[in-house]
C-alpha cells in the first residue's frame, strides 16, 4: 500500500470480484477520479488471468491499488482477504459471485449464497461502515416498470441466490451498515456474459451470411445499464447516510427490449434480423432446453469456425445463452428511485458504446475485427 494509504481524507475500499467486469471497471473508477486512498482487490481469479485490457491493467499496477487472492466462500479466507490490518475500511463492494453459465443450484448456492453471507457477517464483525451488495435485477418477470417495494419473484437460479442474501443482510441489522443495488442487465468494456453474447450472435451471423434470428419478440423488455453508472452508483450510494439499509434499481433511461438491441447490433454487423413466429415460441416453452441446446451447438460451432479463421487462440468469449435466459421473461425495472441522486452518465445503448466492448476484445485479438469492418 503507497503513502496515501495514510490518506485520512479519503477512504479506503475494498473491491471483492474488483478483477471481474463491474469490479474492474469501478476500480478504475475509482482510482481515476482520486476517490480513495486505497483499493484492495480480492478476487479468486488473478489480475494477470483476468484479460484486463491495457486501460485496467494500468490501473491496477497504480501503487493505491493491492491485490489479494482469496476464495470467499472459505470463511477463513474471507476472514484473511478483508483484514483491514493498521487502516480501517470506508466501504466494502461486493461484486464477487459465480456468474459462470450452466452451473448446478449447490454451485451458485456456495458461489453466491454462502459467499455474499460470509461477507456480510465479517463487514458486521469490523463495524465496516457501509457495505454495497450488488444484486440481480432479475427479480420481477413481467413487463411493467418494477419498483423496489414490488414483491420479488426471482426467475433465474442466481437471482433466487440473491433474493437469499437480501434477505439474510435485513437479518444482520444493526450490526451490518448495507446498501443494495440491482443492477438491469450491464453492459460496457469488459463484460463477457451479460449482453455480450447477444453481440457475439451479431458476428456469427454475419459470418454465416444469414438472418439472426430471435425467440419471442421484439416488445421483451431486456433493461439495460452501462457498468460506468453501476460504479457511479456503487459510489455515491455508499456516500450517503440516508441510502443506508435500502435497495435501489440501477437502469438507464431507454426502457431496452430484445428489438432496440436487435436493431442495434444488426447496424453493427450490417445484418438482418427476424423473430421466430408465435407458433417456434410456444413450442420453446415446453421444450425450451431443446431449442437452448440446438442454438448453442450452431453458435458454438460458427465460434469455433470464426476463432480459427482468425487465429484467435485465447478468446475467453462464448456466444451461449442459459436455458433459463431464453424465456419469455422480462427485465424490467423502475429506476426512479436512485434518480433521486444521480442521473445516468450514459442514457441509453447505443451502436458506438457497444461497438467499443467488442473493439476493447478486438484491440486484445479476442474478437477479429474483420468482422467490424
Ligand atoms: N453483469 C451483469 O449484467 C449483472 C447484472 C446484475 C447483477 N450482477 C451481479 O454483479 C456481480 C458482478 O458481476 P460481473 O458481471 O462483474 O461478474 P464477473 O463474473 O465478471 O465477476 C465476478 C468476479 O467474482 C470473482 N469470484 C467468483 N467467485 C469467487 C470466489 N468464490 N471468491 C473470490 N472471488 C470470486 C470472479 O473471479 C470474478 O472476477 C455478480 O454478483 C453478478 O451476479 C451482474
Amino acid at each position: 500500500m503507497s503513502d496515501s494509504a495514510g490518506d485520512n481524507s479519503k477512504p479506503r475500499v475494498a473491491v471483492l470480484g474488483g478483477c471481474g467486469f463491474i469490479g474492474r471497471n469501478l476500480v478504475e473508477y475509482l482510482i481515476s477520479n482520486d476517490l480513495v486512498s486505497g483499493v484492495r482487490v480480492v478476487d479468486k481469479t488473478p489480475p494477470q488471468l483476468a484479460f484486463l485490457n491495457a486501460t485496467h491493467s494500468k490501473v491496477f499496477e497504480d501503487p493505491r491499488v493491492e491485490y489479494k487472492s482469496a476464495n470467499l466462500i472459505n470463511p477463513t479466507s474471507c476472514a484473511s482477504a478483508l483484514d483491514p490490518g493498521p487502516h480501517e475500511w470506508g466501504l466494502v463492494v461486493n461484486c464477487a459471485g459465480e456468474t459462470r453459465v450452466g452451473q448446478s443450484e449447490a454451485v451458485y448456492s456456495e458461489g453466491i449464497y454462502t459467499l455474499s453471507c460470509n461477507v456480510a457477517k465479517q463487514c458486521a464483525a469490523l463495524k465496516v461502515p457501509r457495505l454495497v451488495e450488488i444484486s440481480s435485477g432479475y427479480m420481477y418477470s413481467k413487463d411493467k416498470p418494477h419498483k423496489e417495494s414490488d414483491a420479488v419473484n426471482p426467475w433465474t437460479v442466481e437471482a433466487q441466490m440473491k433474493a437469499k442474501v437480501e434477505q439474510e443482510l435485513k437479518k444482520l441489522e444493526p450490526d451490518l451498515n448495507y446498501t443494495i443495488l440491482r443492477p438491469a442487465i450491464v453492459y460496457g468494456v469488459g463484460d463477457r456474459r451479460s449482453l455480450t453474447p447477444r453481440l457475439l450472435y451479431g458476428g456469427i451471423y454475419k459470418h454465416l451470411g444469414e438472418t439472426m434470428k430471435l425467440l419471442w419478440t421484439a416488445e421483451l423488455k431486456l433493461n439495460t445499464v452501462h457498468v460506468r453508472d453501476v460504479c457511479r452508483a456503487a459510489w455515491l450510494v455508499a456516500r450517503r447516510a440516508r441510502c443506508a439499509g435500502h435497495t435501489y434499481h440501477v437502469v438507464d433511461d431507454a426502457n431496452t427490449t430484445q428489438g432496440s438491441l436487435a436493431e442495434l447490433v444488426s447496424e453493427i454487423f450490417k445484418i438482418n434480423h427476424d423473430y421466430y413466429g408465435a407458433a417456434i415460441s410456444t413450442l420453446a416453452k415446453t421444450d425450451i432446453t431443446a431449442v437452448a441446446e440446438e442454438a448453442n451447438d450452431k453458435h458454438l460451432t460458427a465460434w469455433a469456425d470464426i476463432c480459427r479463421q482468425y487465429q484467435l487462440l485465447h478468446s475467453p468469449l462464448e456466444p451461449s445463452a442459459p436455458v433459463e435466459l431464453l424465456l419469455n421473461k422480462h427485465v424490467c425495472l423502475d429506476g426512479s428511485k436512485l434518480k433521486e441522486i444521480m442521473s445516468m452518465d450514459v442514457p441509453k445503448p447505443t451502436a458506438e458504446n457497444l461497438l467499443q466492448v467488442l473493439e476493447d476484445y478486438a484491440s486484445m485479438n479476442l474478437f477479429p475485427k474483420e468482422l467490424l469492418l
